[in-house]
C-alpha cells in the first residue's frame, strides 16, 4: 500500500502545479496567529511539492519538509531556509538529521488523510515543542462552486479513487489536540479546460491514465462543462482555510 501510494503520487507529481495554490492571505493571517518569526522553525508534513514551506519561508528561521514522493520533491522550490527529506512518514521516526528536532509548529497540507493516528501521535510526541501547534492546511474549489459535485463525479467515474491512508486527523484528538481557530479565505478564480483536466490527473489515482484515457476525460469534461462556459472560461470558487489545533493543557 506505501509503495503503490507513493509511486501513485511520483506520477502526478508532473500535474500537481495545476492543483488551487495557496492564498498568500493564508500565510500573512497564519504568521500573526502562531506568532511566526526569525526563531520559529517549521515542519511541513507530506509537503509534496513544497508550496506550504515555500509560502512560510521568508515567515520563519527554517522549514523542513518532508515527503516520501521523489517526483514531488524534485519539483519543490529551493530556499536556503528550507531542507526537504524523503521519508515514509508513517515510519516510525524522522531521518537523522532531524530525529531530535523539536518543532515550534506542524503543518500539514491536503494530506493529513494520509497518517495514521499513531505516526502523528507518536510524531507530536518527539518532535513538537510543548505548546506547539499543528496546522492542517487545504486549498480547493469550494462546496457552492456549481459544477464541482458534476466534476468530481466524472473524475470518480474514471477512477473511484484509493482508499485514503490512515486518517491522521484522529491523531489530534488522540494527542488531546483541539481546533482553537483558524484562518479561512475566499476567491473566485477564471479558469480554462486544460487546467480542469490537469486539476483532475493531479490526484493520485488517476496518475495512471494513458493518454488515449486522458483524451476521452477532455472530451467528457468539455461537454459537462459546456453550460459553464462564459467567453471560453469557467468560474470556480476557491477556497483556503488552516485550522489550528492546540493541545487543551488540562485534558492533555
Ligand atoms: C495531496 S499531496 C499534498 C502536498 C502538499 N502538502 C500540498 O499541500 O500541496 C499529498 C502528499 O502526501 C505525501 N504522502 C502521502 N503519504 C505519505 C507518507 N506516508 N509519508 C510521506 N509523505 C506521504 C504524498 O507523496 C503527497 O506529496
Amino acid at each position: 500500500m506505501t509503495a503503490e501510494t507513493r509511486d501513485a503520487f511520483d506520477a502526478t507529481s508532473k500535474f500537481y502545479d495545476r492543483r488551487l495554490p495557496y492564498d498568500t492571505r493564508l500565510f500573512q493571517q497564519l504568521a500573526i496567529e502562531l506568532a511566526l518569526g526569525p526563531e520559529v522553525s517549521l515542519l511541513d508534513i507530506c509537503c509534496g511539492n513544497g508550496q506550504l514551506s515555500v509560502g512560510f519561508a521568508d515567515r520563519v528561521k527554517e522549514v523542513v519538509g518532508i515527503d516520501f514522493s521523489e517526483g514531488m520533491l524534485k519539483r519543490a522550490p529551493q530556499r536556503p531556509n528550507i531542507r526537504y527529506l524523503r521519508h515514509d512518514l508513517n515510519a516510525p521516526a524522522l531521518p537523522g538529521a532531524v530525529a531530535d528536532h523539536r518543532f515550534h509548529h506542524f503543518v500539514v497540507g491536503r494530506a493529513i488523510h494520509w497518517l495514521t493516528p499513531e505516526s502523528l501521535v507518536a510524531l507530536i510526541g518527539s518532535n513538537l515543542r510543548p505548546g506547539g501547534s499543528v496546522v492542517n492546511c487545504g486549498a480547493g474549489w469550494s462546496d457552492d462552486t456549481p459544477w464541482l459535485e458534476q466534476y468530481v463525479a466524472l473524475r470518480k467515474s474514471y477512477r473511484p479513487g484509493q482508499a485514503r491512508g490512515g486518517r491522521g486527523n484522529a491523531g489530534l484528538g488522540m494527542a488531546g489536540f483541539a481546533q482553537q481557530g483558524g484562518v479561512r479565505v475566499n476567491k473566485t478564480i477564471w479558469c480554462d479546460l486544460e487546467l480542469l483536466v490537469k486539476h483532475a490527473l493531479s490526484y493520485s489515482s488517476l496518475g495512471d491514465m494513458a493518454p488515449d484515457e486522458v483524451e476521452y476525460f477532455r472530451e467528457d469534461l468539455t461537454k459537462l462543462m459546456e453550460p459553464y462556459r462564459a467567453d471560453g472560461l469557467y468560474q470556480g470558487n476557491a477556497v483556503t482555510w488552516g485550522a489550528i489545533y492546540r493541545r487543551n493543557e488540562q485534558l492533555a
